[in-house]
């Protein structure tokens, strides 16, 4: 399996160190996705969307680790139930707010990534698909409203 980037991320955080550990914790952080320019006819209509999933590559990743001690707690959890980035496939999963599109140039903002971020996908986030009802989040119940002060540090260099 190949995959090749469609874009790559401009983001304000050049390390890892205090940068936000998701989304919510990044509050009108703005950056940009530029998209390859072959690749621009696929974003016609993407402008009437306010959000977006956007799919990355955690670049920066250079080992898999099977269990973690993740952000936002100091118990060890399997990876799988976790965001940590040093996953076997080491993807990133971030929805981003979209500000607007200026050719291949999608201004975003809430951003988790780290500048150079190669991007595989982009997808837009639609409520009536992605949000279900009645959800539960496992051991992070105990960290509920952690993640928007909670700053990302070395571990998963
Ligand atoms: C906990 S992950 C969550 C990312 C995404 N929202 C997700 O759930 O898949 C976010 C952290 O990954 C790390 N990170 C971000 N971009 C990265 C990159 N390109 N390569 C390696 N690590 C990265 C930083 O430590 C950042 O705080």
């Amino acid at each position: 399996m190949t995959f090749e980037p469609i874009g790559v991320v401009h983001s304000p955080f050049k390390t890892i160190e205090e940068m936000p550990i998701q989304p919510a914790g990044a509050d009108a952080v703005a950056g940009t996705i530029e998209i390859r320019p072959d690749l621009v006819e696929g974003l016609r209509d993407l402008d009437g969307f306010s959000h977006l999933f956007v799919i990355y590559h955690f670049h920066q990743v250079r080992q898999t680790q099977l269990t973690v001690t993740p952000f936002l707690d100091t118990r060890p959890h399997g990876v799988f139930a976790t965001r940590a980035p040093k996953r076997p496939n080491p993807i990133g999963l971030s929805v981003v707010r979209l500000a607007g599109i200026e050719g291949n140039l999608l201004h975003i903002e809430n951003l988790d990534m780290l500048e150079g971020t190669p991007v595989l996908d982009i997808k837009p986030f639609v409520p009536e698909f992605d949000q279900p009802e009645q959800v539960r989040t496992g051991w992070l119940e105990a960290a509920r409203g952690r993640v928007l002060n909670q700053k990302s540090d070395r571990r998963f260099e």
